[in-house]
């Protein structure tokens, strides 16, 4: 039993935060978020939470997959920035969409969580159990950015990207890898709830992400080419057979390093993030939509899609169309 794609969806808010926006707001200027980051303009939720931006994106997938609502028997959303603790985005999905009382979960693995739901599923189908899964990358980062803090705040977007996968006598989705390392030093994180002390009940101020860029950006300059060729060498194939990597859209620089390490043209490393900057758990699914979308993906086409970030956590997918 194998697995392969159906279909994709996203879904991105209307408002454009552009970097002259930004500009007025923290110490920092066009020249140096495009230079540093690739970055010209971020999707800005102002009335749609979470679980409105994965909807819209997974009747998207719905469409393309021509799946019906009672055929999907699994439904996974990654996400940092659910609606609420619970419950989750997965579940209020599961009403939303009229799916039957099916598996329904969130899962955190920040900008990777959309590999690791994409891990899950296949597994999950691979072992009989599930015969469709809908897998969604959705966030609002901008509920967790500080836009008093320019080394981040310039970032970060909103979006939700989702895709129906299935059974399949062929290995379609060839493979799947995911990898955690815990973030001790601290380089990306977000503080949750305290322990409280002796029953008492303290106001908390809002919590906001910190990351120290330079030490994530080495990371992720170090495992994006080494899990591309971790699967090309488990799929026994050479980089020359990809169509496309689809890398997770955290910096342009990221992505133009891991095209002169691995040797695969700048060409072929799909990008988007001047126009949507970081969406974390989004960022994979809405750009693999838009490729297919955008007829740069086709039918037969094998790609790799990779992704990294807080946990650490990092992973990546080889997938034939
Ligand atoms: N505008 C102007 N100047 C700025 C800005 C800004 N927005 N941000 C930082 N600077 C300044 C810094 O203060 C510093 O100034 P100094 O030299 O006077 O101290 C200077 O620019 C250089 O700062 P660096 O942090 O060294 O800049 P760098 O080139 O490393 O770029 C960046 C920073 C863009 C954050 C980069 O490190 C990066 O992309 N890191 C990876 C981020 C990432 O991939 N995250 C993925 C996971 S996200 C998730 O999982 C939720």
């Amino acid at each position: 039993m194998y697995t392969k794609v159906l279909g994709t969806g996203s879904y991105v808010p209307q408002k454009v935060v552009t970097n002259a926006d930004l500009e007025k707001l923290v110490d920092t200027n066009d020249e140096w978020i495009q230079s540093r980051t690739g970055i010209k303009e971020r999707r800005m939720s102002e009335n749609e939470n979470t679980s409105e931006l994965a909807y819209q994106a997974a009747l998207k997938a719905l469409e393309a997959a021509q799946v019906k609502p009672d055929e999907i028997d699994l439904l996974i959303v990654a996400t940092v920035t659910s609606d609420k603790p619970f419950p989750g985005v997965s579940q209020i999905l599961q009403r939303r969409l009229g799916f039957d009382t099916i598996t329904a979960f969130d899962i955190n693995a920040a900008c990777s969580g959309f590999i690791y739901a994409l891990n899950i599923a296949d597994k999950m189908i691979r072992s009989g159990a599930y015969k469709k899964a809908l897998i969604i990358g959705a966030e609002i980062l901008t509920k967790i950015t500080d836009y008093t803090d320019r080394n981040t705040c310039v970032l970060f977007g909103d979006a939700a990207g989702a895709m129906v996968i299935g059974e399949s006598e062929k290995p379609m989705i060839k493979d799947v890898l995911t990898y955690a390392k815990g973030d001790v030093e601290g380089f990306l994180t977000m503080d949750g709830y305290p322990l409280k002390k002796n029953f008492k009940t303290e106001q908390q101020d809002r919590p906001f992400l910190k990351m120290q860029g330079s030490d994530v950006f080495k990371f992720a300059t170090t495992v994006l080419p080494k899990v591309v060729r971790t699967l090309l060498e488990r799929s026994n194939l050479d980089i020359k057979d990809l169509s496309y990597i689809v890398a997770h859209q955290a910096n342009k620089r990221i992505i133009d390093k891991a095209s002169r390490t691995l040797k695969f043209p700048i060409s072929k490393m799909y990008m988007n993030i001047e126009k949507y900057g970081n969406t974390s758990a989004a960022s994979v699914p809405l750009a693999i939509d838009e490729a297919i979308r955008g007829n740069i993906l086709k039918p037969g086409d094998i790609f790799i899609t990779a992704a990294f970030g807080a946990g650490l956590t990092w992973g990546g997918a080889l997938i034939e169309l």
